[in-house]
């Protein structure tokens, strides 16, 4: 199954007809592991700077696309890579586009990484603490509307249906390829956030009738909570795909979420280091690092079985390491 499906409607950019994201081997770091270790490369998804948040947004802006809309306002971080895929898929279709993101304000006045490509799509863009977020995306819909456009209100993460509908194309498309392959992991691991990627993954996967598990590791949320807003977009997708919720399906482990969003410690550092001097593999401090960090701890605890076939998603994320200051000064790593 293709990624995505080609429409041509006014304003549509025609960008479609993607091929699956690669499956590479991961030789190295898997004899490390004591494991066979595979990784889906969403990260190389070539549209928007790639990654989950690509991969969702693509159905996201294809549905605002059918209803109509010229113009998306969303949030996230200043280091959003949703908020950057839709800065890019906004431009791409001449859409007006407004990111009320939270966080540091200082971080706007030498924008890297994702924030700069947002600037450089011709996103308006301002920085607010985070209790003023709802107030100011209602403010930008209002301002949009007033203006005679028709904006889309996009929840931050792309945390909807389409999103997690996308996930559940792609695990549809990993069973395929698969199938191809002859190799069928027995552990998926991904870094979770909002927890729409994970829950169309699960979903997606019990549908395809796949025998693996699927292991969320947090990249900032804490449970119970964390496990519980997993667990209702995997319900709300099962609903949508008419397939029946499943006991214990969810698994989304806080053990390794350190000091927060956006804090990597030295072991997600050197975890991040090592996986690109062996493998030339990237991963980031906020996302993939932190969920291949885990693998290790995982496999020794016996979680995972040493030995058995794991399949590492790899959500993306390379813009959120370019812009990370932890390396300044620190070239010993
Ligand atoms: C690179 C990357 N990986 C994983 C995630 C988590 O995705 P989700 O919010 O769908 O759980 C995010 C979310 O921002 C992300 O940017």
């Amino acid at each position: 199954m293709s990624l995505l499906s080609a429409h041509g409607g006014a304003g549509d950019p025609g960008e479609l007809m993607i091929a699956p994201s690669p499956i590479s081997c991961a030789p190295a770091l898997g004899r490390a592991l004591g494991v066979e270790l595979r990784i889906k490369r969403d990260d190389l998804l070539p549209i928007a700077g790639g990654g989950n948040k690509a991969r969702k947004a693509v159905r996201i802006m294809q549905r605002a696309s059918a209803q109509g809309c010229n113009a998306v306002v969303t949030t996230g971080g200043v280091q959003s890579n949703h908020a950057r895929a839709v800065a890019l898929m906004a431009a791409q279709r001449g859409w007006r586009c407004r990111l009320i993101l939270h966080g540091d304000e200082a971080r706007g006045r030498s924008p890297q990484g994702n924030l700069l490509l947002m600037h450089l799509a011709n996103a308006s863009t301002c920085i607010v603490p985070a209790e003023e977020v709802a107030a100011r995306l209602d403010l930008a819909m209002a301002d949009l509307l007033s203006e005679g456009y028709r904006p889309s209100l996009i929840p931050g993460g792309g945390h909807t249906t389409e999103g997690a509908l996308a996930y559940v194309d792609a695990a549809a498309e990993l069973v395929d390829q698969c199938g191809g392959l002859g190799w069928m992991p027995a552990t998926v691991v991904l870094a979770s956030g909002t927890g729409t990627t994970q829950a169309g993954l699960v979903a997606g996967l019990q549908r395809a009738g796949a025998d693996c598990q699927v292991i969320g590791v947090s990249i900032a949320r804490k449970n119970p909570r964390g496990a519980d807003i997993v667990q209702a977009a995997y319900e709300d997708v099962c609903r949508d795909i008419g397939i029946r919720p499943e006991p214990e399906r969810i698994v989304f482990l806080d053990d390794w979420v350190g000091e927060g969003y956006e804090h990597a410690d030295r072991d997600v550092l050197a975890t991040i280091a090592n996986a690109i001097a062996v493998e030339g593999l990237i991963l980031d401090p906020t996302y993939t690092g932190k969920a291949f960090r885990a693998l290790p701890d995982m496999i020794a605890s016996g979680r995972i079985a040493g030995g058995t076939r794991v399949l590492f998603w790899h959500t993306g994320g390379i813009f959120n390491l370019m812009a990370s200051e932890y390396w300044s000064g620190a070239a010993g790593l």
